[in-house]
C-alpha cells in the first residue's frame, strides 16, 4: 500500500510557492448532469479555472452514482484512475483500503479542516487516521416536495404522518392527480424505502436495523409495517414509473402532474434551476416521523503521477472546502454547507430548517447516516438490502416475504 503523504505535502509546498512550476491540472469523475446538479459544479468548475487550473470532464450520468461507480472501478482496474472523483461514504475507506486513494492530510492541515468540519462529517473524510477526500455538502434525505398550487387547489396540507399522506394521496388519485411522482430506479425505490422506515421504526430501530444490521429489527414487526407502506406507496405512482430519472420525477411535481416527490434535497437544487420559489410554488417538509438522514458528498483524490495532477488535487481539495465555495455550490445544490461557519443568510427556508433539524437532530442522538446513499453500509450489504426494497416494490410480494429476504440477504452479505 502506498499513499502518497510526500505528494500532497509537495503539491502544497508548490502551490504555496505560487505554482510556479506545476500547472493545476485534474480529470474529475461525477454524476451530477442533472439541471441543478450542473448548475453547482460548475461553481467549482469556474473556481478551479480562476485560479489557474485546467478541469476534464468526466461526467456518468445516472443519479445516484451508481452509474458513475462502475465507470471508476474500470478506470482504476486499467491502471488510469481520475485525478478526483465523487465518492462517498464507507466506499471511501474501501478504495482507501486497495492504497489507491492518496493522502490530502497536507491541504487538511493547512486549511484547518478539523477546526471548521463537524466531527460527524469529519469522521466520514478519515482513512487510517489521514484525510482521504474533502466534503462538499450535507444533503438531507427525508424530504418530501409538494406542489403548492395542487395542494391547495385540493384542500390538502403537507402530510406529517403516514395515515394523512396516504389520505392525501388517496384523495389526490380520487382527483386524477398523480399522489407520488417517482422513477422506479433502485437507488430512488430505497431512497422512498428508507424515509418510510425512518417514520416508521423510528430513529433507534432505523439505526439498528440499517447501520447496525441488528437481525431483531431486520425481522421485526416494524418492518413488516414498513413494506406494508411502501405497498401503499407502490399503488401511489403512475403506470410509467419504471426507469424514469429522478429530475424528471421532480419536472412532474413542478408541473403539476403529480403532488409529492420524496427525495432528497438535490430536488430543491432542480426547482431552484427551474426558477421556483419555495414557500410559494413548491413546499418542503421532512417526511412524517422523528430524525434526520444525512448524505454527505465529498471527492477523494487517487494516486496519480505528475506535478500537475498532485498540483491540481492539492488545489481542488483546498477549494473544495473553502468557505465562498460552500456557500455558492450549496446555494445551487439544494443543501447545506459541510463548513460549520458559513452564514446562511442567503439560504432559503428549507436550508434553514434542514440545518435546525440536523443540530438538533445531533444532539438528540437521531442524526442518522442515509443507507440508500452509500452513508451508512459497505457496498455488499447496501446492495443486498435495495435488491429487496425494489423486487418487492416491482412484484406482488407480500411484506412478511419482503422481510424474510431481507433477513436472509443481509445475514449473506456480512
Ligand atoms: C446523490 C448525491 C447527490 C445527488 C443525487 C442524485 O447520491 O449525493 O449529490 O447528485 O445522488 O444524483
Amino acid at each position: 500500500m502506498k499513499h502518497s503523504v510526500f505528494a500532497a505535502a509537495s503539491a502544497v509546498a508548490i502551490m504555496a510557492s505560487g505554482m510556479a512550476m506545476a500547472e493545476p491540472q485534474a480529470e474529475v469523475l461525477h454524476w451530477w448532469t442533472s439541471g441543478g446538479e450542473a448548475k453547482s459544479v460548475a461553481v467549482l468548475q469556474n473556481e478551479f479555472a480562476e485560479n489557474g487550473g485546467t478541469w476534464t470532464d468526466m461526467p456518468v450520468a445516472g443519479g445516484g452514482g451508481d452509474a458513475a461507480m462502475t465507470a471508476l472501478r474500470a478506470r482504476v482496474l486499467s491502471g488510469n484512475a481520475p485525478t478526483a472523483v465523487q465518492l462517498k461514504g464507507p466506499a471511501i475507506q474501501e478504495w482507501y483500503e486497495e492504497g489507491v486513494l492518496a493522502d490530502i492530510s497536507a491541504v487538511a492541515n493547512a486549511e484547518g479542516w478539523a477546526d471548521v468540519l463537524p466531527a460527524s462529517i469529519a469522521g466520514h473524510m478519515m482513512c487510517e487516521g489521514v484525510w482521504c477526500a474533502a466534503p462538499v455538502n450535507v444533503h438531507r434525505i427525508d424530504w418530501i416536495w409538494g406542489n403548492a398550487d395542487v395542494l391547495a387547489a385540493n384542500g390538502i396540507e403537507m402530510p406529517t404522518t403516514w395515515d394523512e399522506f396516504n389520505a392525501a394521496a388517496d384523495k389526490l388519485m380520487a382527483a386524477g392527480i398523480i399522489p407520488l411522482a417517482h422513477g422506479g430506479q433502485a437507488w430512488q425505490d430505497a431512497t422512498v424505502f428508507e424515509a418510510v422506515a425512518l417514520g416508521i421504526l423510528g430513529p433507534q430501530n432505523f439505526k439498528k436495523a440499517f447501520v447496525d444490521l441488528d437481525m431483531d429489527v431486520l425481522k421485526s414487526d416494524g418492518m413488516v409495517a414498513v413494506f406494508d407502506q411502501m405497498r401503499k406507496m407502490r399503488g401511489y405512482v403512475d403506470a410509467n414509473f419504471s426507469g424514469r430519472d429522478w429530475n424528471l420525477a421532480t419536472a412532474m411535481v413542478m408541473n403539476g402532474e403529480a403532488a409529492f416527490q420524496i427525495m432528497g434535497d438535490w430536488a430543491k437544487g432542480e426547482f431552484l434551476a427551474a426558477g421556483k420559489v419555495p414557500g410559494k410554488d413548491f413546499l418542503c417538509l421532512s417526511t412524517p416521523g422523528d430524525g434526520f438522514l444525512y448524505n454527505v458528498d465529498s471527492f477523494a483524490m487517487f494516486e496519480v503521477d505528475g506535478d500537475d495532477k498532485q498540483a491540481g488535487q492539492a488545489l481542488l481539495s483546498k477549494l473544495i472546502v473553502g468557505k465562498n465555495f460552500q456557500k455558492v455550490f450549496n446555494l445551487n445544490k439544494g443543501s447545506i454547507p459541510a463548513r460549520v461557519d458559513v452564514a446562511l443568510d442567503e439560504f432559503d427556508s428549507c436550508a434553514h430548517t434542514s440545518s435546525a433539524d440536523m443540530n438538533a437532530s445531533s444532539e438528540g442522538g437521531s442524526l442518522l447516516p442515509s443507507y440508500a446513499h452509500g452513508m451508512a453500509l459497505r457496498g455488499a450489504q447496501s446492495g443486498a438490502i435495495t435488491d429487496v426494497v425494489t423486487a418487492h416494490f416491482n412484484s406482488d410480494m407480500s411484506s412478511q416475504d419482503a422481510v424474510n429476504q431481507l433477513a436472509d440477504a443481509v445475514a449473506n452479505s456480512m
